[in-house]
């Protein structure tokens, strides 16, 4: 007799699988029509963000049978061993608590016998103390002048995150610096940000966690050049330009960073999990402290509501559970994120390393090998923008692709005719992936002036299918609560897939390989005679490379 398979021999997946069957014809339009109610059923609220599931490709059923598989699959349990602090991420035997980060609460939340709430407090309050003295001009450069200019030097986790809040936030305080972020080992980046930069006025904060990532130490200490270049080499300098956040202070102080520059963070912070620790300072350099307590507070509303919320109402649960139904039982390898708004120009690459790096996984927590889909391909780009783009794909393509919509009602400043034009393109994306166009229709339409044949041939290729299934995310104002909300929303979906999968999503081992042989490569330029084992092809481009950079 063979073992049953821990997930796909459940009852529960059977049933979804029969189920999923029996959708597969579903018209999505035809379920509105014989169900009045279906949008106010299958539309949810959490922390401010109102998730309308309706032009999912589901009936109300699907998700109490998703719901099920959750329950299932231990799913409050493993909630609750998330917030408890237990070691949720096994291969590195930690906690992932990024959640403590911004639970003002006062109860303790212990890691190895230690709370770490005080901890976090003292963190907060020394940040708050710099970023004042950096706002009333206390903290001065090596000429004496204010600083104006704050570049963000990490990559991964320690970029993105800031990155894209910075950006989110651009309308909803007073910007007090100007951040920037050179993330890329590529010098182009570095020095298109440094070409516009007065030495003087500029602080950089060397942002990784490990603070061994050779991208952000290369432009570090090419930054720390350009730095002691301008400041006649009087390394002193360096304490009054450069800051550090990370969890190996030994490194830091042994690149020549200041130790009461270092702000901390913990190995109980995983790094794509990051922005709300001090990974966040770019943003309270632009903002001040007030904006990122909000963020940190519309982030703490999200989690309340995936800790307590029961699972059939938990709106990062059903996105996690929709997900699954996607992925692994309709089959779909990919998902897009399209938010109608300027201000998240970054949340697409965000949501790439949050869900691939997180779940891109192909062995379980005890190690057996995975016989089904995890993550899928995550990409997208803005709304309108993309529509002129891929959308094409979206609307006529082959494949299934699940997408979600992001959208703020009001917009601060954009006038009014260019937020009404934006609003309702996202809306008729919405509508034409649901409706798309009938053969009738495309015929009607193309019989203007055209004989019956080209007409009939005309009407295939404007024919759509419709019945695309997305997600409408909608926020009254995308301020610092709701931007907290949002990627706390995902942070919990991310989990809720890989608790379903027993995936490990606190760890990423696939990056070390490809580390490791850049090292390699990278030691071979400098040295004499043939390479050591690299394959025809690597080793050609090797020798190729250190004849071009020998010219
Ligand atoms: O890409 C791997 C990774 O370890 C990410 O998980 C992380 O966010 C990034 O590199 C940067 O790491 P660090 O903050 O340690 O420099």
């Amino acid at each position: 007799m063979t073992t049953p398979h821990p997930l796909l021999d459940q009852p529960e997946w059977q049933s979804l699988t029969a189920h999923c069957e029996a959708l597969r014809n579903l018209d999505i339009r035809q379920a509105f029509i014989d169900d009045a109610e279906r949008h106010q059923r299958l539309e949810f609220t959490a922390a401010g963000l109102t998730v309308d599931f309706s032009k999912q490709s589901v009936l109300p059923d699907t998700l109490q049978m998703l719901v099920a598989l959750a329950q299932a699959n231990a799913l409050p349990a493993k909630i609750a061993s998330l917030f408890a602090g237990a070691d949720v991420n096994g291969t590195e035997q930690r906690p992932a608590l990024h959640m403590a980060l911004r639970d003002f609460k006062p109860e303790a939340i212990e890691v190895g016998g230690t709370d770490i709430k005080p901890l976090i407090a003292d963190e907060r309050k020394r940040l708050h103390n710099f970023i004042q003295n950096l706002h009333d001009h206390h903290w001065l450069g090596f000429r004496g002048d204010a600083i104006t200019d704050v570049v963000n030097l990490g990559i991964g986790g320690s970029d993105l995150g800031p990155k894209l809040v910075a950006d989110a936030l651009r309308l909803d305080a007073p910007r007090r610096c100007r951040v920037h972020f050179a993330a890329n080992v590529d010098g182009g980046e570095l020095l298109r940000i440094l070409g516009d930069l007065d030495p003087a006025t500029t602080l950089f904060i060397v942002a990784s966690k490990s603070f061994t990532t050779p991208e952000t130490l290369l432009n570090a200490t090419t930054a720390r050049e350009w730095l002691l270049a301008a400041a006649s080499g009087n390394r002193s300098a360096i304490a009054r330009h450069f800051v550090a956040v990370s969890a190996n202070k030994m490194r830091a102080v042994e690149f020549g960073i200041d130790e009461r520059n270092i702000f901390s963070m913990w190995d109980w912070v995983g790094g794509r999990y990051s922005v709300w620790s001090s990974i966040g300072l770019p943003v309270m350099c632009a903002y001040g402290t007030d904006v990122f307590h909000r963020l940190l507070r519309g982030a703490n509303l999200m989690d309340e509501h995936f800790r307590t919320t029961p699972l059939a109402q938990n709106v990062p649960v059903l996105m996690g559970l929709l997900g699954i139904w996607h992925g692994n039982l309709r089959g779909a390898q990919s998902w897009a994120m399209v938010p109608y708004d300027d201000r998240l120009f970054h949340l697409p690459a965000y949501l790439q390393q949050l869900e691939m790096e997180s779940n891109g996984k192909r062995v379980r927590n005890d190690g057996s090998a995975v016989e089904y889909a995890t993550a899928p391909v995550v990409w997208g780009g803005l709304g309108t923008n993309a529509q002129h783009a891929f959308f094409q794909l979206l609307h006529q393509g082959t494949q299934l692709i699940p997408l979600d919509f992001v959208v703020a009602l009001n917009h601060p400043i954009s006038p009014r005719a260019h937020h009404d034009a934006l609003v309702a393109n996202c809306f008729a994306q919405s509508e034409a992936l649901l409706r798309g166009k009938r053969f009738a229709e495309a015929f009607a339409d193309s019989s203007h002036g055209n004989d019956q044949t080209h007409a009939e041939h005309l009407a295939r290729h404007r024919t759509m299918p419709g019945n695309r299934p997305h997600t409408l995310i909608v926020v009254d104002e995308l301020k610092a609560e709701t931007m907290g909300a949002l990627l706390a929303l995902y942070e919990h979906k991310t989990f809720v897939q890989g608790a379903i999968w027993d995936i490990n999503p606190f760890d990423q081992w696939g990056v070390e390989l490809g580390k490791k042989m850049a090292a390699t490569i990278l030691g071979e330029f400098d040295a004499s005679g043939p390479t050591p084992a690299h394959d025809a092809s690597t080793s050609a481009w090797i020798a190729r490379y250190r004849q071009r950079r020998g010219d």
